[in-house]
């Protein structure tokens, strides 16, 4: 009896595990740093606490949240999505909290909004730095009170929602610059989840290369077999300012344009002297074109720039100075 309970027991855990596994299917990547980003994941799901994913365009801040989703208990209520860039700002509001009928002219019926569509399951509030100024007060007054009114209602809705909100802005420059509420940082702030740009684990290129290539050709009905060496170098070597949706999207193209069982790249579009414009290759150009470059690749912290760059702190304002290069032209 004692066995069987016991063994059962373990095949639970190792089901656990296979399910745990299976929740990140769609994310791959053996890497340290992502690794960790999903051992963060798998920690914070269970519980309810908001979760703020950060990082650059194309990281798969999506992905994470789903997956923040889908490892907690709420798995099998909805996962409502929002995107605050895409909706124009004026709608923001009853898309949020909804209205009731001749609320404002031409809301001819009740329209229930993303907060109450995510009741008992997790909202996703994507791009949640597009969210303008004078909303934010009242979404944070939504989450504090865990309640809100449609527009033009009396009555407080309760709500029980799980907050997943991303964003590859940078939220402490916004608070600086007065265009986003410190308090809603602090309450959206609860667990941050930094996804890492491509550049920072170039050990997942090969892998994820390979996954794309699969699914590509799969979807084109098309046999690629391999990567040439000389491709994966590019990959490798290349530093993927647009991160691993940019990767995708090179692969996608590298399939399109494959015939043969080999993956035909079109190479010349990551190789950094392909992007020098021709003409002009003084000493200055170039070196003013790579320190940008750099800069840009490193969200314009010039300590991180510096370091990439193999030289003092110092040095480097030095010579965007004598450049020309100011933060402003990033
Ligand atoms: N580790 C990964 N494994 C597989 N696919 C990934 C991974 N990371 C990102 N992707 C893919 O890259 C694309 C971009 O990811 P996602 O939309 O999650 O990025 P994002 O961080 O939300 O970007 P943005 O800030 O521009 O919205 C998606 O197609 C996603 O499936
Ligand atoms: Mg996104």
């Amino acid at each position: 009896m004692q066995d069987l309970r016991t063994r059962d027991r373990q095949e639970s855990i190792e089901n656990e595990f296979v399910e745990v596994k299976q929740q990140f299917e769609e994310i791959v990547g053996r890497s340290a740093a992502l690794k960790r980003i999903l051992g963060q994941v798998e920690v914070v799901a269970p519980t309810d606490a908001t979760v703020l994913i950060l990082g650059e365009t194309g990281t798969g801040k999506e992905l994470i949240a789903r997956a923040v989703h889908r490892l907690s208990p709420r798995r099998d209520r909805p996962f409502i999505t929002l995107n605050c860039a895409a909706i124009p700002t004026g709608l923001l509001e009853s898309e949020l909290f909804g209205y009731e009928r001749g609320a404002f002219t031409g809301a001819l019926s009740q329209k229930i909004g993303r907060f109450e569509m995510a009741h008992r399951g997790t909202l996703f509030l994507d791009e949640v730095g597009d969210i303008p100024l004078d909303l934010q007060p009242k979404l944070l007054r939504a989450l504090q009170e865990k309640a809100f009114e449609r527009l033009g209602g009396t009555k407080t809705i309760p709500i029980d929602v799980r907050l997943v909100a991303a964003t590859n802005r940078n939220l402490t420059q916004m608070m600086g610059d007065k265009l986003f509420r410190s308090d809603l940082y602090y309450r959206l702030k609860v667990f941050p989840i930094t996804t890492p740009p491509l550049r920072d684990h170039p050990e997942d290129i090969p892998i994820l290369a390979r996954h794309f290539t699969q699914k590509y050709a799969l979807k084109m009905s098309k046999q690629i077999d391999k990567i040439p060496s000389d491709t994966m170098r590019a990959l490798v070597n290349w530093s993927w300012p647009g991160n691993v949706r940019e990767l995708e999207n090179f692969i996608e193209r590298a399939v399109i344009l494959s015939q043969g069982p080999n993956l035909r790249a079109p190479l010349e579009e990551i190789r950094t002297d392909a992007v020098e414009p021709a003409g002009d290759s003084t000493l200055e150009h170039v070196a003013r074109e790579h320190i940008t470059r750099v800069l840009r690749e490193t969200g314009g912290v010039i300590s991180k720039a510096a370091v990439r760059l193999g030289m003092p702190r110092t040095t480097l304002n030095a010579l965007m100075q004598k450049l020309g290069i100011s933060r402003k032209d990033l």
